[in-house]
């Protein structure tokens, strides 16, 4: 598997941190394609549990080369105090990281701009995570941005960065405050945006002579596939792109050159932040879902939504990013529940049948159809093997394998990096 892209094909935080982890092993390099601190991708090795937002999960092996394409939006400060975080964990970041020198810098004044958009849409608000991430997208296709490649030339960077602080300071909504705020945070900015031009450099160059190399590339993704701007529940979506096209785009390589895409997708359903999510379970085995899966925000904290496994979606994900295979993770989670559902199909109105997913305004008013499967009670948590699965765990695996219409290669029952099942 030379080149595979690696994507989220629900509304993220599947697991795609430990299926990169897993996978990274005897990889070239790992390149995180989309998003910026957004993301949260927890990877558990040898005693270590670590969240990372903007490094590329497979950093955690030695030697792999971590990149960061042209669609990502980099913070420079919260990037800085990552590596370190990573260093002091004994892992060596120094000379394994290149960023694109095309790649956005998130300015502290995007931070700010989001806060008050926020604010002004009330309830309507999309629940974003306060990151950057929205306002740095919108300058850069604006044709606004301020880009890594700007930082080689720190006296032109340093106008650039006061421009924009100018231009939110003179906003009538900008509080004293807030003022303050900004004034002390622009200086970290500015200073480690130019101490990270050491690792600005052509990442298609790169990569392509990687792969002539045939050096294997892992091409990661960061939210989910319905928070994609395009094909997502919008405008309850990001800003970056999440979908395995957008891996060509932001790291220059072409969609010739890819050999495998792999959706991650978790036994269930999770959702941070706000829109619709027709499976939610806002009840106690919700609850017991949240609990057991331990679901809350890597990167904010908040309370995850909960729901049945959705087939609907499911398959509608696998098709917008042309899966090759599936790696199903958390299927440990739903262990003790006595009846699982999954939607295979959804009724409107309650006449029209729906097996395909919209995510236009109807899809509020669509109620979903399930199917009822039998759980298990023995604790599968860590297994390896397929035959060691309880049969209704077996069952239901293979019950979505045939609504989703790819196969499930791979089961994850762990936190842990080698807490995997390899099917076929
Ligand atoms: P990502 O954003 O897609 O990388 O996912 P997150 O890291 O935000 O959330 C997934 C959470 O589930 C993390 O806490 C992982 O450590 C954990 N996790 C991943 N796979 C499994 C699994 O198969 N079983 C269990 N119990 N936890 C898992
Ligand atoms: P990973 O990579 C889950 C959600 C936010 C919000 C919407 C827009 O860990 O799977 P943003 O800050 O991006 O403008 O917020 O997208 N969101 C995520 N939800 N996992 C993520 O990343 C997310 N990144 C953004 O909660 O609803
Ligand atoms: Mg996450």
């Amino acid at each position: 598997m030379p080149a595979t892209i690696v994507t989220g094909l629900q509304w993220g935080d599947e697991g795609k941190g430990k299926m990169v982890d897993h996978l990274a092993a005897g990889a070239a390099a790992v390149a995180r394609f989309s998003g910026g601190a957004n993301a949260g991708h927890t990877v558990e090795h040898d005693g270590l549990r670590i969240a990372l937002h903007q490094l590329p999960s497979g950093l955690l092996h030695p030697g792999v080369l971590g990149v960061l394409g042209a669609s990502c939006v980099v913070d420079p400060v919260a990037l800085a105090a990552e590596i370190a975080t990573l260093e002091a964990a004994g892992i060596d970041v120094a000379g394994r990281l290149a960023v694109s020198s095309s790649a956005h810098l998130v300015h502290p004044a995007a931070r700010l701009i989001e806060r008050w958009d926020e604010e002004s849409l009330g309830g309507d608000r999309v629940g974003t995570t306060g990151r950057g991430i929205g306002p740095t997208y919108v300058r850069k296709y604006a044709r606004k941005g301020i880009r890594l490649e700007d930082a080689a030339s720190p006296s032109r960077f340093r106008e650039l960065s006061a421009a924009y602080v100018e231009e939110c300071v003179s906003s009538p909504r900008a509080t004293a405050g807030e003022i303050r705020e900004l004034r002390a945070a622009e200086e970290a900015f500015v200073v480690e945006s130019l101490s990270l031009v050491d690792r600005a450099g052509d990442v298609s160059l790169l990569l392509n002579e990687l792969l002539d190399r045939e050096g294997v590339l892992i091409a990661e993704g960061a939210q989910g596939s319905l928070l994609d701007p395009d094909h997502g529940t919008y405008p309850f979506v990001t800003c970056g792109p999440c979908l395995a096209g957008g891996a060509c785009l932001s790291l220059g390589i072409g969609p010739t050159r890819i050999d495998e895409v792999v959706g991650i997708v978790k036994a269930y359903s999770t959702r941070v932040g706000n829109g619709p999510f027709p499976t939610e379970l806002a009840d106690a085995t919700g609850e017991t879902i949240r609990r057991q899966g331990n679901e809350y925000g890597s990167t904010t904290g908040r309370p995850r939504r909960c729901g049945w496994f959705d087939a609907v979606l499911a398959s509608y994900a696998a098709r917008l990013n042309g899966c090759t295979w599936i790696a199903l993770t958390l299927l440990d989670v739903l262990t003790g529940l006595p009846r699982l559902r999954v939607c295979r199909r959804y009724e409107l109105d309650p006449d029209v049948d729906l097996t395909l997913f919209e995510t236009g305004a109807r899809l509020d008013r669509h109620v979903p159809v399930y199917e009822e499967l039998p759980g298990w009670t023995e604790d599968i948590r860590g297994m390896r093997e397929w035959n060691a699965l309880p049969e209704n765990a077996r069952t239901y695996v293979e019950y979505l394998e045939e609504l989703v219409g790819v196969p499930v290669r791979a089961i994850s029952t762990g936190p842990g990096r080698e807490d995997v099942i390899w099917r076929k």
